[in-house]
């Protein structure tokens, strides 16, 4: 039977990809996103992938959403913690309400979103965890102590829950992506980008969300049972751990 794989913010970008190369690979896909209907819509109808929408800041909205993507496809074996958020400043101008998106998204979204399915995957003894982290998470940036804070949360809940899994068959991983070609990319200032950011890519380009992808299929699969705890850094040699 096929495995089946939750990703959420699988709409588009990156998550699009991630959700695309998996289903590629065999795997029954969920593909979660917050609120654009129109995307998410376009993306089922190209795809075939099954959308469901909540938000991942909201713990009883996932749990909830979770239990009917069971109910749909059967027992989740691969969550990618995906969903993520900028609400860039410098932090002298940073609000609260700048912070606590950030935080509630992509820190504590990806709380709400693995807890509801731990313990499922412990009964059964295989699970895959992955969480889309950051470059930004690793090295900090300029107008992201928020984003920051949050990406390098998501390496302590990875590192921590490899080694509450990992006598129970489940790894718990991290992939910390460079400056990929998306919608969240394309919002930062057009010659922030070209002056401040792109140079600093070794590579001398963005990344490609398939490359992201690709990864994450690879940390699903059986072949990568041993690696757990661990990050994968794709970013063009912009930071080298
Ligand atoms: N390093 C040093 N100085 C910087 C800087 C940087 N990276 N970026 C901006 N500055 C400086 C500017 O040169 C300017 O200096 P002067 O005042 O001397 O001219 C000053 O900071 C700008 O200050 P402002 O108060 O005017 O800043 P602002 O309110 O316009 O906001 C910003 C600036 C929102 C941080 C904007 O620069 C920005 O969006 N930067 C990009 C941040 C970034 O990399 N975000 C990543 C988003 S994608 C992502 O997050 C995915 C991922 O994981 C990689
Ligand atoms: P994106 O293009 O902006 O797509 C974000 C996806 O997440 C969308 O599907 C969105 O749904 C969903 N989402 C956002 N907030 C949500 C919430 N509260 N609840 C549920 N879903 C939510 O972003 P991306 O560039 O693909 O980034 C994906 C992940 O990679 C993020 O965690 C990001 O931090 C990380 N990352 C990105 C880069 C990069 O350069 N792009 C680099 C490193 C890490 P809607 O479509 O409904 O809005």
């Amino acid at each position: 039977m096929a495995k089946v794989a939750l990703v959420t913010g699988g709409s588009r970008g990156i998550g699009e990809a991630i959700s695309k190369a998996l289903k590629a690979e065999g795997y029954e896909v969920a593909a979660t996103y917050a609120g654009n209907d129109e995307k998410a819509a376009a993306f089922t109808e190209a795809t075939g992938i099954k959308t469901y929408k909540w938000n991942v800041a909201d713990y009883d909205a996932s749990k909830a959403g979770i239990a009917q993507v069971e109910a749909d496809l059967g027992p989740i074996d691969v969550v990618v913690a995906n969903a993520g958020i900028t609400r860039d400043a410098p932090f002298h101008k940073m609000s609260p309400e700048q912070w606590n998106e950030v935080v509630g998204t992509n820190l504590t979204g990806v709380f709400n979103t693995v807890h509801p399915i731990w313990p499922g995957m412990r009964e059964r003894k295989f699970g895959r965890v992955i969480v889309i982290s950051s470059i930004n998470g690793q090295k900090g940036q300029f107008g992201q102590v928020n984003y920051a804070a949050t990406k390098a949360g998501d390496l302590g809940i990875i590192k921590s829950l490899a080694q509450e899994g990992a006598r129970a068959g489940i790894t718990a991983n991290a992939i910390c992506p460079g400056y990929i070609g998306t919608e969240m990319v394309r919002a930062i200032p057009e010659t922030v980008l070209n002056e401040k950011i792109i140079p600093q890519i070794p590579a001398g380009r963005l990344g490609e969300p398939e490359e992201i992808a690709r990864c994450v299929v690879f940390l699903a699969s059986d072949d990568s049972g041993f690696i757990n705890g661990s990050t994968i850094s794709a970013n063009g040699a912009q930071f080298v751990v």
